[in-house]
């Protein structure tokens, strides 16, 4: 029996669900147009280089309110390269942007509902509010057949996770801890300097939310 398994049955054995993953904005830094089909590598390049930075492997279940996996929902991550630039037009950060950096990738769960991604840490960016600098980040977007979600997930340990305005308003609503990715273990083909996180999705589907309805 899996972890997922494991979870499913302890939420239907004391009649409970799982709170879906908070939403936020898909702008301002959603591609213009989306890359062409770059899979789910993002550390490499479009010339088929290693990018440069601190490696970072991220995987996750997408599940829904009663913890039933969802196989086929396809994820879509963008991020900020290792310098907090992204690869938009519109992007007012003056850092250097490494020419061969994408930002972008997608993956798609399979029957056991995870998705996963390697890329490179992101690093926080200034915003147009002067003194306001956005923690290391990861925006996904993820779209089954019955919803789409855009969220964004967040590193743990970063010092400006506490001065965040938009994780300040999770922290109000009482969600924080439903946006934070947890640190695993390194696994084998890692690199030593690597991070490795999880981050689940929750989101509703026709059967959890008449499950819901009917509790
Ligand atoms: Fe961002």
């Amino acid at each position: 029996m899996t972890d997922s398994d494991i979870q499913k049955r302890k939420l239907e054995t004391e009649k409970k669900f799982l709170l879906r993953t908070p939403s936020e904005e898909i702008g301002p830094m959603y591609p213009v147009h989306r890359p062409e089909a770059r899979g789910s590598d993002l550390a490499l390049t479009k010339t088929g280089k290693r990018l440069a930075g601190q490696p970072l492997y991220i995987r996750g279940t997408v599940m829904d309110l009663t913890g039933q996996i969802i196989a086929g929902a396809e994820v879509e991550l963008w991020h900020a390269d290792p310098h907090g630039r992204y690869p938009h037009p519109s992007d007012l950060n003056p850092a250097a942007l490494d020419p061969d950096f994408t930002g972008h990738g997608v993956a798609v769960t399979g029957t056991d509902g995870v998705f996963s991604f390697r890329s490179t840490k992101p690093a926080a960016y200034p915003t147009s509010t002067p003194g306001w600098w956005r923690p290391p980040h990861l925006h996904f977007q993820v779209t089954t057949q019955w919803d789409r979600l855009v969220t964004q997930m967040y590193f743990p340990d970063e010092e400006l996770n506490e001065k965040d305005e938009l994780l300040a308003r999770h922290r109000r609503l009482n969600q924080a801890d439903r946006v934070q990715a947890r640190a695993l273990p390194l696994e084998v083909g890692m690199e030593l300097d690597a991070l490795h996180l999880v981050f689940n999705i929750v989101l509703p589907t026709p059967h959890s939310i008449s499950a819901f309805k009917a509790r």
